[in-house]
């Protein structure tokens, strides 16, 4: 069986306040998306890559990044939809030839600190357990909180944080997706349409620097995990 890459980022960057979508900002000369890509591009585990996009930015997204750093790897550029979930959906539906047992793995454009551990770890969960979501513990107290007042406090060994990559067999979560569409559920990750399909999925343990890119001061976080590295 295969392993696909689905990396969505067809967002508009509302949160960043960048002026232009941040999937493109640079960081140490180049931009973020194609940072991320050049991980999936490296892994061994990894056959072919798709990648979705606002269906205006696809020469840009093609020439810049695809072509300018030479990323072989990449088959399709999609065009995107109005939430992340509809952008995953229609990358999930022009595979090219993905067969039901094939693995998927669907990764945020703007996590460019994605590790080759990373990949193989979720490859080989997705493939014994089905599906499985890249996450690390939380660092502090959650509040649960309602109209001002705090309602709860959930044990915080119970708590993680959800990144991404998650990875599923082909069949499982386009059967999600699909339902998901049928029904007008709306989740803020894939896993949590698993979840709600009542599949189990499993926990792989991600890294603090595997940050997504969201707002202004996660550049600065950025630059330094850059300076770190090099
Ligand atoms: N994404 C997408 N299609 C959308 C919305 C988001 O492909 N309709 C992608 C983004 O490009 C990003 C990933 O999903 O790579 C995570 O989304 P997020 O961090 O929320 O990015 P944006 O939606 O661009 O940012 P914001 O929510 O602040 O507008
Ligand atoms: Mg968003």
């Amino acid at each position: 069986a295969r392993t696909f890459a689905l990396i969505p980022a067809a967002g508009m960057g509302k949160r960043m306040g960048a002026g232009s979508n941040k999937q493109y900002l640079m960081l140490d000369g180049m931009p973020i998306l194609a940072r991320t890509v050049q991980t999936f591009q490296e892994a061994d585990c990894i056959d072919a890559i798709y990648l979705v996009s606002p269906e205006q930015e696809i020469p840009f997204c093609r020439s810049e990044v695809v072509e300018r750093y030479g990323f072989t790897k990449v088959r399709g550029i999609i065009p995107g939809g109005s939430e992340r979930q509809h952008s995953v959906y229609n990358g999930l539906r022009a595979i090219d030839g993905i067969q039901a047992d094939d693995v998927v793995l669907i990764h945020d454009g703007v996590r460019p600190f994605v590790s080759v551990r990373m990949l193989e770890d979720a490859v080989a969960a997705a493939r014994e357990a089905g599906a499985c979501v890249v996450a690390v513990p939380v660092k502090d107290t959650v509040k649960v909180v309602s109209e001002g007042i705090v309602a709860a406090t959930p044990p915080r060994e119970t708590l993680w944080l959800a990144q991404t990559p998650q990875g599923f067999r082909y069949s499982l979560i386009r059967a999600a997706h699909d339902e998901a569409a049928a029904e007008g559920f709306l989740g803020t990750d894939d896993a949590s349409l698993m979840e709600w399909q009542g599949q189990p999925v499993r926990v792989v343990l991600g890294d603090y620097r595997n940050i997504k890119i969201t707002t202004p001061e996660d550049m600065i976080l950025a630059e330094a995990f850059l300076k770190e590295r090099n």
